[in-house]
């Protein structure tokens, strides 16, 4: 048996300190589904948005114990802010045990023509949900490798890129997968066909930021 006490003990650790940029009590899940379609992300990814839970990203940072949270769809992150590999929390009811987590940057390589987009930053499943952390969330924890590890944002244009997190509940399928290995290019990436193919359904929560170089 896999133990994941160790990866709690981490994460409790290093969520004891956050430093909350982007966090908005007042922000509702429809603000965020709405965000999402301003922003052209559900047209342009081929997917329909209607978000249950809040997505909260939680990046560590190199030179600070504190950690910055995206959570307000649409924040404007720095190459800097964003260089380490995220841990990612939900906030709502616990829908399943058992999640898959996105990044694709849309915008590349860049907004004005993304000619190579999407580019898929990451592909992880068997997420389960943890603990609290101290902003209320469920903090997850992946039990398996990633499919596609994480790749960190490094947007050559000066144009923001839209980076879009999206959690969705892991079918029975995800595990034996093959459509995408380590060999998979992670251009061009036809999200909407892999998820169908999967059977993934829509996803339950999501958000996004601008990072421009
Ligand atoms: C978009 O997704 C729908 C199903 O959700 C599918 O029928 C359609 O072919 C997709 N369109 C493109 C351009 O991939
Ligand atoms: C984010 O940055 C862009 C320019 O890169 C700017 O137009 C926009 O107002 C910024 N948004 C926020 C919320 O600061
Ligand atoms: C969880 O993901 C990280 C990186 O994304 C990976 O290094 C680690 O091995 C994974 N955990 C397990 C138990 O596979
Ligand atoms: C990826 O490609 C390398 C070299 O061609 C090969 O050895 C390896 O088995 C491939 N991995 C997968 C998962 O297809």
């Amino acid at each position: 048996m896999f133990s994941i006490t160790p990866l709690i003990n981490f994460l409790l650790l290093f969520t004891n300190a956050l430093l909350v940029r982007g966090l908005d009590a007042s922000l509702t899940l429809a603000d965020v589904r709405q965000a999402f379609y301003e922003a052209d992300i559900p047209q342009d990814a081929n997917l329909t948005f209607n978000p249950s839970v809040f997505l909260q990203v939680i990046f560590p940072q190199e030179s600070s114990s504190l950690s910055i949270v995206l959570y307000t769809p649409g924040t404007n992150l720095s190459v800097a802010a964003v260089a380490l590999e995220p841990v990612f929390a939900l906030v709502g009811p616990a829908l399943s045990k058992d999640f898959v987590v996105i990044m694709v940057d849309l915008d590349v390589p860049s907004p004005s023509d993304p000619y190579l987009g999407p580019y898929r930053h990451f592909l992880g499943g068997d997420y389960v949900p943890l603990d609290f952390t101290p902003l209320g969330a469920f903090l997850l924890g992946n039990l398996t490798k990633p499919v596609s590890s994480w790749v960190s944002p490094a947007p050559d244009s000066v144009a923001p890129h839209r980076y879009v997190l999206l959690v969705y509940e892991q079918p029975t399928d995800f595990s034996g997968q093959t459509l995408i290995t380590t060999n998979t290019s992670r251009y061009n990436w036809d999200m909407s066909a892999f998820v169908r193919a999967i059977g993934m359904g829509d996803p339950i929560g999501g958000t996004y930021m601008l990072v421009g170089a």
